[in-house]
């Protein structure tokens, strides 16, 4: 996956603000509603409520058994691979990916699932999905996703970790987002949330959500996103 790395300083703005609003509804597939102020805060009030309009994160996307299915189809690929620590210039640090076109029939029915949540039925998407291994020491710097490849939306499951995205406006470090992506979790990042800011995974050292230590395991995010348009 080519990747257009922006690197952006961070200067913090002590204030957070929450939204309250729900960020989804109860599913069958064992996502359980959450408040959006359990998984999202930012910079201000007013970011919250209009990038976060274009941010989903949904805790327990996936069931435990879900999970399984994916690593185990995922896992022999990647133990093949070594992780990649020492590319400076990289936007990922500490990681090994692999695309995939082709499912088991199980894992194809959750990316399905994916796909109806994040996607109009009518969207050309990437063909591959991408498959991104973490170690847990890795780390993914602010970078926006090359618009050449990837059109408005990216949509992730994120495996085996919980882990903090946070997104920052481009040269506008003061307004930021931070995301609790939970293990297990599906986030969908849309349009400005998607051009106008970077994303990135914190590190483990940095990995705090509302004050609170969110320690960062090695993480599989499985990844769609559609065609530019
Ligand atoms: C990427 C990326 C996020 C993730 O590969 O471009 O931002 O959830 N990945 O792993
Ligand atoms: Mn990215």
């Amino acid at each position: 996956m080519v990747l257009l790395l922006t690197t952006l300083k961070h200067t913090r703005n002590p204030a957070v603000h929450l939204c309250r609003r729900c960020c989804s509804s109860p599913r069958s597939s064992g996502g359980l509603p959450a408040l959006r102020d359990e998984v999202l805060v930012g910079s201000s009030l007013e970011l919250v409520r209009t990038v976060g309009s274009q941010v989903e994160v949904r805790p327990g996307f996936i069931t435990e058994e879900e999970e399984a299915v994916l690593l185990q189809e995922l896992e022999p690929g990647l133990r093949k691979k070594r992780y990649e620590f020492d590319h400076w210039d990289d936007a990922i640090h500490g990681y090994r990916e692999t695309e995939r076109l082709r499912w088991a029939p199980p894992c194809e029915e959750i990316l399905n699932r994916v796909r109806s949540v994040a996607f109009p039925r009518s969207a050309s998407l990437l063909g591959p999905v991408h498959v991104l291994d973490l170690d847990k020491a890795g780390y993914i710097k602010p970078h926006v996703d090359s618009v050449k490849f990837c059109g408005s939306t990216i949509a992730g499951l994120s495996l085996l970790s919980d882990s903090i995205m946070r997104l920052v406006k481009e040269n506008e470090p003061n307004e930021w987002l931070d995301l609790l992506l939970t293990r297990r979790s599906l986030y969908i990042l849309r349009d400005q949330a998607r051009y106008d800011f970077t994303h990135e995974i914190l590190k483990d050292e940095d990995s705090v959500f509302k004050g609170q230590k969110v320690p960062r395991q090695r993480r599989i995010s499985v990844i769609c996103r559609n065609l530019p348009g």
